[in-house]
Formats: C-alpha cells, structure tokens, sequence
C-alpha cells in the first residue's frame, strides 16, 4: 500500500511539474554564456527524436560554434545563443531510403512539405519543454527558411532538405527580466463538438487580454523591435501599437514579402507537380 501511495505523491509531483514547465515557459533572446554540457544536449534532441511523427522527415543541424552564430546574426539569430538549431525538412533522406530499396519516386508533392512541418513541430515541442525540464532556455527563429542560400551554405544543407526553423538555446540571463506572454482565452481557442465564431464581445476581450499582456508593457518599444511593413518606409518610431497591429504586420512584413515561399522550395530543389483537386 505505501509503495503504491508513494508512486501516487510522486505522480503528482511530477504532474505538476509538467504543467508548471508549460505554463511558465517563455521565449528568451538572452543567454548567459555558459555553454551547454554535451550530456544535457544530448538528452534533450534525444527527448526531440522521440517526438511522435507522420514520416520521420525531421532532421536537426545544431551547433555552438561562435562564428557560425555571429554570422546568423543578421537573419535572426540572437547574439548570444549558446547552442543554434537548425530544423530541417529531410525529403532527401527518404528518397534516398525509398531508392536504395528500389522505390524509385521524387517527393515533389505538397504533401511532403505538409507531413515535413508536422514532424518538425512535434519534434520542436519536445525539445521545447525538454529544454525548459532540464533548466536551459530557448526561442524560436522564424526568418531561417526565407535565408535558405545563406543556412544551406552554412552548414553544407544540399538541395531537397528544407532548412524550417531555427531555435536559439542556452541558459536565460537572469538580469534579463522576461513576462510570460499572454494567450488568447481558452473559450475563444477550444470548442467542444462544433467550429464556432467568437462574439464581438470575445474579440474585444480577447484583444484586451493580448494587448494588456504585452503591448501595455510596451514590450516592442522596451525591445525596440517592430515588424517593419514593405511599403511603409521610415516607419520606426515605437508609438504603442497593439497586438493586432503586430499579427497583421507578420503577414505584410518586409521580411516575408520580399521572397515567395514557391521560390524558396524551388532554389531548394523541389518542382511541385500540379496536384489535381479531386472532389473531397
Ligand atoms: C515558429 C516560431 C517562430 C518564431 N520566430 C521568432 C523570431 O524570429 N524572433 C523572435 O524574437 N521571436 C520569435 N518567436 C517567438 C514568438 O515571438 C513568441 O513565441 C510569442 O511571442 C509568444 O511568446 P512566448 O513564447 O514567450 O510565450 C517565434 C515563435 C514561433 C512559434
């Protein structure tokens, strides 16, 4: 019985454990420099290799060296990250898997990039929370794919592997004070059964929340960081904008309008054929 009881109590603990690690994790652009022993490295891709998967199509380059990180600099990657990942969407080694067992087919289908970025993400996730388990912490780089040339070079990437997303990781710097960020409530997120639209009224108090979470701390001003819209030059005084005026931004950035996602895979290798659209 108390062997049981203590199974039980320990359960707990690590349950709430668990959920402690998510509900308090945060993205952090600052690190200390203190590098990350090779053992809680190992442990932590390890944790993301385990990562449940569609097709296996997440490969990860990751490294610590100084140089390749200050050269990344000007795409993203935050100055001082102790260790980088690269996350990859690995068509190649499939199809070098299916040919040397004689299945002689190219994965030029949008599919594969559809199922690739679904084990990208499983795989980020566990590596997410790993991370923060075993005290180190971490951001994502979201400008990794429109740099493709620049990362593949950098790190010997041939042509059908599709550099996704980067991850900045390493010890957070205490003197560095970062808030949680809020998220949108839970009742405008989830619904049970059925797809509904949120009222009026859930917009308003969703944007209440977002905006009291992050914009009334004038977070972007304190980091003096905005999305810089394509059309709008000169544009870089910090007046408090809202959470709204940033999601819009993220889809008419100067950084993501200037290249097309087509012209990326393309340079990467992949010729897309026309799928049919058959009726569902
Ligand atoms: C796929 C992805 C890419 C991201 N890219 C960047 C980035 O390039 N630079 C950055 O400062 N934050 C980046 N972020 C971090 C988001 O800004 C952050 O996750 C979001 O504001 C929520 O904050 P939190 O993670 O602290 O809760 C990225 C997040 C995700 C999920």
């Amino acid at each position: 019985m108390k062997a049981q009881e203590e199974s039980d109590s320990d359960s707990t603990s690590l349950t709430s454990d668990f959920f402690e690690i998510i509900n308090n994790r945060r993205s952090i652009r600052d690190f200390t420099d203190k590098p990350i022993p090779d053992v809680i490295l190992k442990k932590i891709l390890t944790a993301g290799t385990r990562a449940t998967y569609s097709a296996q199509l997440c490969s990860i380059i990751y490294t610590s060296d100084k140089e390749k990180i200050q050269k990344l600099r000007k795409i993203g990657v935050y100055p001082t990250t102790q260790t980088l990942l690269i996350f990859l969407i690995d068509i190649r080694k499939l199809e070098r898997l299916l040919s040397f067992y004689g299945r002689k087919h190219t994965l030029d289908r949008e599919v594969s990039i559809w199922l690739g970025l679904q084990d990208v993400f499983l795989v980020i996730s566990n590596i997410l929370l790993a991370a923060e388990a075993l005290g180190l912490s971490s951001i994502l780089l979201e400008r990794i794919p429109i740099h493709s040339k620049l990362v593949s070079e950098t790190f010997n990437i041939p042509s059908r592997v599709i550099p996704a997303v980067g991850m900045s990781l390493g010890y957070r710097d205490p003197s560095v004070k970062t808030e949680i960020r809020p998220r949108y409530p839970q009742e405008t997120v989830v619904f049970e059964d059925t797809y509904r639209d949120i009222s009026e009224y859930e917009m308003n108090h969703l944007m209440e929340i977002m905006d009291s979470g992050t914009f009334k701390r004038e977070f972007y001003i304190k980091e003096r960081v905005k999305v810089l819209l394509k059309q709008k030059k000169g544009e870089s005084d910090f007046s408090p904008f809202s959470w709204l005026d940033h999601v819009e931004r993220k889809f008419f950035s100067s950084h993501w309008t200037k290249i097309s996602i087509g012209k990326i895979l393309k340079y990467l290798g992949f010729k897309f054929k026309k799928e049919e659209d058959k009726e569902q």
